[in-house]
């Protein structure tokens, strides 16, 4: 029988170091930004009820409908593993009384999520997200704080080439009188509509101006659009995160069109997208969620909140900034002789106690090979030991090519006096 090969499964990845060194960039990028601003971190379970999400989500979504991984577990529970964040955080905020603190409450989160769905570049099954949500404020100050926030991590990051997508979907109130509106006009121009977009004018019609078919995106060109729709409250609410936005110099499209694959969005909603990525171009996005608390069997409050894709963060960087460097050493320790190994095993410990980062030679190179993986490296000193123990060892710069004669027990103070230049 041939050895079978396992390999990850359809729309998964590993995360090898250098990825991972990227993402950790990133992330510390994120923590820094959203604590400073008074966040805090949560981290919830990576599976809740299925209920939570059909509830949450919204039973029309894509998500809900095709792309959750549901389970029974082993007491007969359905249990699905979470898609998305926002529900996630709702249930914890209402399960830990969370409206008795001082409002509004603002925390943040990283992990996977899990959504079936078909598999291509920037689109996972398991990916990773990390979002912001404040709970308890209706103030669309929210709105634009979090707008910022996100545009503030983009440019630490030095990501190029993102453009932020803005809209407005009003009160739930006006949602239904422009989605009455709207299903009138597809109606009207049935004809034009792809099969997959005519199954839905009665359930979703917003999800017209997402279509793909070219002759549905004629029709859609000319649709009535939500702003025309507004009313006072809402109106206002848009032309305040507005203000904000320009008052700080983050620029943004007003697009009337904006749709997100999510149900519980009422008044702003945004987008941060990258050319660059093609097909999968949304970063990050996010919108305000006033119904979702109560919906979920809290007391009435309002929210907001965002998520980025980890993923498609890092292939946008990728294309459009540098991503940092692997850590060289200041020092690299290899042992030639056998007898020497332990030696450097404990200089290598030592030399790490004191702070100095180290890396020690484990791969039995050669004293040509270690000299060669010393470049590679890019280690700022090499420490050889060869010959019997004891015997001092050469120290080399590998910028200067200086080398000298140090006796073991001076390696670490001389490579700290010459840290600081001494
Ligand atoms: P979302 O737009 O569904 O929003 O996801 C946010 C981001 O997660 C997307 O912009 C994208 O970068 C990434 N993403 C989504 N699905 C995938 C996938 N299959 N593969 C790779 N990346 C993906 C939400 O999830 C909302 N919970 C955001 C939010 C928070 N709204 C309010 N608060």
């Amino acid at each position: 029988m041939s050895a079978m090969k396992f390999q990850v499964p359809r729309g998964t990845f590993d995360v090898l170091p250098e990825l991972a060194q990227t993402r950790q960039h990133i992330l510390q990028v994120v923590g820094r930004t959203l604590a400073r601003a008074g966040y805090g971190q949560i981290e919830t379970p990576i599976f809740e009820q299925t209920d939570l999400f059909a509830r949450g989500v919204g039973e029309s979504t894509d998500i809900v409908q095709k792309e959750m991984y549901t389970f029974t577990d082993a007491g007969g529970r359905s249990l699905t593993l979470r898609p998305e964040g926002t529900a996630s955080v709702c249930r914890a905020y209402i399960q830990h009384g969370m409206h008795k603190l001082p409002a509004p409450t603002k925390l943040w989160y990283v992990g996977p999520f899990f959504r079936y769905e078909r598999a291509q570049a920037g689109r996972y099954r398991q990916f990773s997200q990390f979002g912001a949500e404040v709970l308890g404020s209706e103030d669309p100050t929210v709105d634009a704080e979090l707008i910022v926030l996100m545009a503030t991590i983009f440019e630490e990051l030095e990501l190029g080439n993102v453009r932020l997508r803005l809209g407005t979907l009003g009160s739930p109130e006006t949602r239904l009188r422009y989605r009455s509106t709207l299903q009138k006009y597809l109606h009207a121009n049935e004809g034009a509509l792809s099969p997959q977009v005519r199954e839905r004018i009665a359930l979703n019609p917003l999800r017209a101006f997402d279509a793909s078919d070219p002759a549905t995106q004629t029709v859609m060109k000319e649709a009535p659009t939500l702003l025309s729709e507004l009313d006072d409250h809402d109106a206002d609410h848009f032309q305040t995160v507005r203000a904000m936005l320009d008052s700080v110099g983050v620029d943004y499209q007003v697009d009337p069109t904006l749709v997100r694959g999510l149900d519980y969005y009422t008044q702003t909603v945004f987008e941060f997208c990258c050319d660059d990525l093609g097909a999968q171009s949304g970063v990050g996005g996010g919108g305000r969620y006033d119904g979702l608390i109560e919906q979920l069997g809290g007391a009435q409050a309002g929210a907001a909140g965002w998520a980025v894709g980890l993923e498609r963060l890092t292939l946008a960087l990728a294309k459009t900034a540098h991503t940092p460097h692997e850590i060289s050493p200041e020092l690299y320790i290899a042992a030639i002789s056998s007898a020497r190994k332990q030696e450097a095993f404990e200089l290598t410990f030592q030399a790490r106690q004191a702070g100095i980062c180290t890396q020690l030679e484990l791969g039995g190179r050669s004293r040509k090979g270690v000299f060669k993986h010393a470049d590679r490296l890019q280690t700022q000193k090499l420490a050889v030991l060869d010959g019997a123990t004891g015997e001092p060892m050469l120290l080399r710069d590998m910028e200067s090519r200086e080398e000298q004669t140090v006796p073991a027990n001076e390696v670490i103070a001389t490579l700290l006096r010459a840290r600081r230049g001494l």
